[in-house]
C-alpha cells in the first residue's frame, strides 16, 4: 500500500507543486512591504551567536531592538555595537527565559519602551546536549532542556502576542534547527525541545494565519556559534564546526525569510531534500541522517 501511495504522490506532484506555488506567493504578498528601518524587534539570546547577529543585522538598517539573554555585560557589548551600527534604539532587559517573571519584566519594559509596538519577536535563545541517552545518570538535564528550548520559548510568544496581535503584519521567528525535522543520535533531549517547538508553532501558524501575524520556523544546520561551550552534560559530543555556515550569514538568511513572511527556512540542501524524501523513503533517509551525524560529531570521550 506504501508503494502506492508514493506513486500516487509522484504522479501528481507537477499539480501539488504548482499549488504550493500559489499558496507561497499569496503569503508573500500579504507580508509585503516590510522595511527594516524603525521597527520594533525583540530578541531572546541576543548575548551571542545566532541571536547577537540578528540584532546587528537589525542594526544596520536602523531599527529599534531589544536585546534579552541571562548574561547582562554582554547584552551590553551587544548593545554598544548595535548603536555604532545605527540603531535608532537599543534596549537591553537581562532575562532568563525559563522563569516567567523575568519574561513579564520583559515583555513590560518593552511595552513601556515602545509603546506596545512590536514588529517581530524571534524566539532564538537555547542550550544543547551532546551524549547518548544511556550515558545520563538522570533526566535534569532533560528538564533543563524543555525549560529553556521550549518553554522559554512559548512563556515569551504568550507575553509578547498581545502587543504582536496590535502591531500590524508583525513576526515570530523561531529559531529550531535540522534537530527538529530528523532524530539525531546523541541529541535525543535537543531533538524533544525542537520537534515540540516545531509542533507548537506550527499550530500557532495555523491559528495565526487569518490574524495579521506571520509565523516563521527556521531550521539552521551546523552554524559557528558558542553552543559547543554550553552543551549540557558530562562529556559532550561537540559539533565538528567545520564548513559551517558563519552567525552572520545565518542571522542574514533569517532577516530575509522574516521580511517575506516564509512559513519556513530549511538552510541545508540535504535537509531541504530531506522534508521530502522523509516520507517517502524513511528507511534510507534514517541510514543517511545516522551517518550524517557520525561525520558531524567530534567525539570527546573516544
Ligand atoms: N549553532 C548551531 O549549530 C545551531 C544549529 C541549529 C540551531 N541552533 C539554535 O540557535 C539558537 C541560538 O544558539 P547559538 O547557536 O547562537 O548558540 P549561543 O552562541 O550559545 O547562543 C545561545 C544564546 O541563548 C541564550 N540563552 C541560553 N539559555 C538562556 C536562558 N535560560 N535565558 C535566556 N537566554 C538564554 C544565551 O545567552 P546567556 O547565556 O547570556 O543567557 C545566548 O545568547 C538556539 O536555539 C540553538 O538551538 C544553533
Amino acid at each position: 500500500m506504501e508503494n502506492v501511495y508514493n506513486f500516487i504522490s509522484v504522479t501528481v506532484s507537477p499539480v501539488l507543486f504548482m499549488l504550493n506555488l500559489a499558496c507561497k506567493v499569496q503569503r508573500r504578498l500579504k507580508a509585503r512591504p516590510w522595511p527594516l528601518e524603525n521597527k520594533v524587534v525583540l530578541i531572546t539570546g541576543a548575548s551571542s551567536g545566532i541571536g547577537e547577529e540578528i540584532a546587528y543585522e537589525y542594526a544596520r538598517h536602523g531599527a529599534r531592538i531589544v536585546l534579552a539573554a541571562r548574561r547582562e555585560q554582554e547584552l551590553q557589548r551587544v548593545e554598544l555595537k548595535c548603536r555604532e551600527l545605527g540603531a535608532k534604539e537599543v534596549l537591553s532587559v537581562p532575562t532568563d527565559v525559563g522563569d516567567e517573571a523575568q519574561v513579564a519584566n520583559l515583555i513590560q519594559k518593552t511595552r513601556e519602551a515602545f509603546s506596545s509596538q512590536l514588529d517581530a519577536l524571534y524566539v532564538n535563545a537555547g542550550l544543547s546536549m551532546g551524549e547518548p541517552f544511556e550515558a545520563f545518570q538522570d533526566l535534569s538535564v532533560f528538564r533543563t532542556l524543555m525549560e529553556v528550548n521550549y518553554f522559554g520559548c512559548i512563556s515569551v510568544t504568550h507575553q509578547a502576542l498581545p502587543l504582536l496581535k496590535q502591531t500590524p503584519q508583525s513576526r515570530i521567528v523561531v529559531t529550531s534547527s535540522v534537530a527538529g525535522l530528523a532524530g539525531i543520535p546523541s541529541r535525543t533531549g535537543y531533538c524533544a525541545t525542537k520537534f515540540a517547538v516545531r509542533g507548537f508553532y506550527e499550530a500557532l501558524q495555523s491559528e495565526l494565519y487569518d490574524q495579521g501575524v506571520f509565523v516563521t520556523l527556521v531550521y539552521p544546520g551546523a552554524v559557528v556559534t558558542n553552543i559547543n561551550a554550553t552543551r549540557l552534560g558530562s562529556g559532550p559530543a561537540d559539533l565538528d564546526m567545520k564548513g559551517a555556515m558563519t552567525a552572520e550569514t545565518c542571522a542574514k538568511l533569517m532577516v530575509k525569510a522574516t521580511k517575506q513572511g516564509r512559513k519556513e527556512l530549511v538552510m541545508t540542501h540535504k535537509f531541504k531534500l530531506g522534508r521530502m524524501w522523509e516520507g517517502m523513503v524513511p528507511d534510507l533517509w534514517a541510514l543517511l541522517v545516522r551517518r550524517g551525524a557520525k561525520k558531524a560529531f567530534k567525539e570527546k570521550s573516544q
